[in-house]
């Protein structure tokens, strides 16, 4: 990969953080970068991304375009072809069997529709004791899923487990109407999710399914995420706390993890340091969780990670912490 100097990567993670904190700032910092790095094809992906989340969608396709022809040899993996650009990629949504009674389904979220911004997702099932299913981390309710569910035994709980995910959750309310909702307590005044019929709020405390799964909150930190352990099979469910960037499953993505620094591997994106509020707190989260001795983790965005999923869980983290 063409080397890029670290002071790139601040301004474009600046560049695309501001999307979220100052939206006036984000186009002219993307512009300046683009300017700056005009013979490399990376300040013009951001660029695109930029212009294309606020709603310019030809500027913004433009700027990939221009973006993949000064691509170097060595950033092929990166360079969007016509058929990403018009947003045609698509994952296999088959259930996948990763462990005794525990099962995963992919897809791939189109942050904005039409356009080449598909970034994967996953769903965790995970069979109870009585034969029911937890549902962790909603994705969207279509045929194919709601079809892989039905033969899997009734939907019980639906969990949603960190604070920015929460998209899908009315579809399953409606098509559930048995299946009891939980989320993070920073929910509880979330307006995009009012209205929705909450059992309850995850607290260590009061574990939603005590014999099927561990809970520990991570605390210090912004997301207010509870990471879900299933003993039975050894694996830890995440949903923000880490992304998998080795196989994805599309061409914006794999730039996505490269520029947050996960590209080809596990890792935990760099703003993750700018989310820990607490590092204390957030340290003795990080060691409860360590401690379960799981080795199958399980993210919400990219591939499951089997056998080391403990061990590199916590060196993600352990970047985190000596970056901070
Ligand atoms: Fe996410």
């Amino acid at each position: 990969m063409t080397s890029y100097p670290d002071e790139f990567f601040r301004k474009a993670q600046d560049a695309v953080w501001s999307m979220f904190t100052d939206p006036t700032s984000a186009i002219p910092k993307a512009d300046a970068l683009a300017e700056e790095y005009a013979d490399r094809f990376a300040g013009h992906q951001v660029r695109g991304t930029v212009l294309f989340a606020f709603g310019q969608a030809e500027e913004g396709l433009k700027a990939f375009a221009a973006g993949s022809q000064r691509a170097q040899a060595d950033e092929a993996a990166f360079v969007f072809t016509d058929r990403q650009l018009k947003g045609q990629e698509t994952v296999d949504q088959s259930l996948q069997e990763v462990g005794p009674d525990i099962a995963r389904i992919d897809m791939l979220y189109d942050i904005i529709p039409g356009g080449p911004f598909k970034l994967p997702q996953s769903m965790t099932i995970v069979r109870l004791d009585d034969g029911g299913l937890a549902l962790i981390n909603l994705i969207e309710l279509n045929e194919a899923v709601r079809s892989a569910l039905a033969g899997l035994g009734p939907v019980r709980l639906l969990i949603t487990q960190t604070f920015f995910h929460y998209r899908y959750i009315g579809g399953y309310l409606e098509a559930y109407p048995e299946a009891k909702l939980f989320g993070p307590l920073a929910h509880k005044t979330k307006p995009e999710v009012e209205g929705f019929r909450y059992a309850g709020y995850l607290s260590d405390d009061d574990p939603v399914a005590p014999d099927a799964l561990e809970q520990i909150t991570f605390e210090g930190h912004a997301f207010n995420e509870t990471a879900f352990h299933h003993p039975k099979s050894g694996s830890l469910v995440i949903t923000d706390l880490g992304l998998n960037g080795k196989d994805p499953d599309s061409v914006f993505y794999d730039f996505y993890c490269w520029l947050w620094g996960g590209h080809g591997r596990f890792a935990c994106p760099h703003y993750h340091r700018l989310m820990v509020t607490d590092r204390q707190a957030a340290r003795r989260s990080l060691d409860k969780i360590i401690a379960k001795g799981f080795t199958r983790l399980l993210p919400n965005h990219g591939h499951a990670v089997a056998g080391e999923g403990g061990q590199i869980f916590a060196e993600a983290w352990a970047e985190v912490f000596a970056k901070m």
